[in-house]
């Protein structure tokens, strides 16, 4: 991993399904000359913060995360770590203190806030003590994921990463975009411009979020909405990836499967290849990246 910070920021939000660890598969085969990148399921943002482009669109359908890179982008890092480790020490929070996480839950759920930057960073303190870094928002949009007890805290570590990703979205032309991926404006991009979707996946069971707006599940249906919309853009000239699995669990994705073969598919190697690490399963997940271009092509 040494290797992967010398070259790759990781978000400091360390999201559930986020592609750090892989990005030294995926970034090297972008495009080297990108005018607009459109990271249309941004997450953490761990690939759209290491993209080089003129513009760099985050969107999420997740409004208060949208509104927490907000805050970032156009917040200096110093200011960033100070408003948190004060939020942090004021609401004496820390591995073992499940109340005053779940006090420091309900002022987010229930207070009307007066300063963005307060809620932001409230919002950010509480993804930090919850059970793995998850964000999760019931029906009514209030956040309940449970208390990451023992194991989720502000470290050195991600201090380090917020510094860096702070610094970063500071200085990139960055725009912040919050739309279900159905309504986003893809009317404007062409053919120096780039979509990359790392979507929830079909056959595997990320909880992003159990609410409303649309989010609670991602279905076939979303699915195939989300191909015809990269056969559109392919057929306009627009160049895409997507980051997928094509088997996981014993279960195949067949609609994405069949799909793919118009596209080039690469194969991710899996996080476990350098270690003596063996899986039984022999229908062992296969993790792809599918692209309408060659790596290199017209370059
Ligand atoms: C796998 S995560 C992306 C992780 C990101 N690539 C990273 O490395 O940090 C998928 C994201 O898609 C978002 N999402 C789910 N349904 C969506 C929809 N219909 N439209 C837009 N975004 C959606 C989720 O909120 C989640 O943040």
């Amino acid at each position: 991993m040494i290797e992967m910070e010398k070259f790759y920021i990781k978000s400091p939000l360390n999201y559930v399904g986020g592609k750090y660890k892989i990005l030294n598969q995926i970034i090297p085969k972008f495009p080297k000359h990108i005018k607009t990148f459109v990271d249309l399921f941004g997450g953490g943002f761990n690939v759209g913060i290491n993209v080089n482009a003129e513009t760099i669109v985050y969107n999420d359908v997740i409004e208060p995360l949208c509104e927490l890179m907000t805050y970032f982008s156009t917040t200096q890092a110093d200011e960033v770590i100070k408003e948190l480790e004060d939020n942090i020490h004021n609401n004496d929070l820390n591995k073992e203190n499940a109340d005053a996480f779940l006090k420091l839950r309900n002022k987010y759920n229930y207070n009307e806030y007066k300063s963005e930057s307060e809620k932001n960073i409230d919002f950010y303190t509480l993804i930090l003590y919850s059970f793995n870094y998850q964000i999760r928002f019931n029906q009514n949009m209030k956040y309940n994921t449970p208390f990451g007890k023992n194991r989720s805290s502000y470290n050195p570590n991600i201090k380090k990463n917020l510094e860096k990703f702070v610094d970063k979205i500071n200085k990139i032309n960055v725009k912040i975009s919050e739309k279900k991926f159905v309504d986003f404006n893809f009317s404007n991009l062409g053919e120096d411009d780039f979509v990359y979707c790392d979507p929830p996946y079909l056959i595997t069971t990320g909880s992003y979020n159990d609410g409303n707006r649309g989010i609670k599940d991602w279905t076939l249906d979303d699915e195939k909405k989300l191909l015809d919309i990269l056969d559109d853009l392919n057929s306009r000239g627009v160049k895409f990836a997507l980051s997928n699995v094509l088997i996981a669990n014993d279960k195949k994705n067949d609609v994405l499967t069949e799909w793919s073969k118009k596209y080039t598919v690469y194969i991710i190697k899996n996080t476990f290849n350098n270690s003596n690490y063996r899986r039984k399963n022999k229908d062992d997940t296969i993790e792809v990246l599918i692209t309408n271009y060659k790596e290199g092509e017209n370059e």
